[in-house]
């Protein structure tokens, strides 16, 4: 009989409970030893056929449809992130959450400027969670990738990613 996830058996801090440490713990685990995250390499695609950006800040994806950028976005996603987040995306059985539902929501905004915000925050989500990475209570559930990917990389990443069909599975 397994003994139950009870967050009262050690006395820690509420917010680090022991249920909490189990299960990251076990999470970590499903995790590429780190060895293997600290060998980050920029993907070996071409990147030439991405347009120049009229604003590298911008917080929303230039490309979005630009069947170029897909198909580098598509090659760079299955070099840098498939490893965790799936090949084509297609998150089956990773490690690391689907990809393709960020901002998914969005397209059943009816009105066209509340459509685009909502665009443009998934957007900016995207990007800066890839430039940052996701360090929780000093794990690193994934690298950042600032300065390993140039911006269009990581828009056309997206690119990728939010045209990448939703595969069902038994
Ligand atoms: C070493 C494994 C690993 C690699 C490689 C990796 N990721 Fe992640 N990524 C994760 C994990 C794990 C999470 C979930 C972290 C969390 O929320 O605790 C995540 C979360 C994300 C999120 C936020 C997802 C959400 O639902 O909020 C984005 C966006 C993301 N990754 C993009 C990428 C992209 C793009 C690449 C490739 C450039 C990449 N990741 C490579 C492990 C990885």
């Amino acid at each position: 009989m397994p003994t139950p996830c009870r967050p009262t058996i050690l006395p820690l801090p509420p917010r680090l409970s022991a249920c909490a440490i189990v299960l990251l713990s076990a999470y970590a685990l499903l995790l590429p030893a780190p060895s293997q995250a600290a060998d980050l390499a920029a993907p070996d695609v071409d990147t030439a056929g991405l347009a120049a950006l009229s604003d590298p800040d911008t917080e929303r994806n230039p490309y979005r449809g630009d069947a170029r950028a897909i198909a580098i976005g598509r090659e760079a996603f299955n070099q840098t992130c498939a490893v965790c987040h799936g090949a084509d995306a297609d998150a089956h059985r990773s490690p690391a959450p689907d990809l393709r539902r960020i901002g998914q929501s969005c397209r059943r905004v009816a009105e066209p400027a509340l459509r685009l915000r909502c665009q443009t925050d998934a957007d900016y989500y995207f990007r800066s969670t890839v430039e940052k990475g996701k360090i929780k209570l000093g794990i690193e559930h994934m690298p950042p990738w600032k300065g390993i990917l140039s911006t269009e990389l990581i828009w056309a990443i997206r690119s990728f990613v939010e045209s990448a069909p939703r595969t069902s599975h038994p």
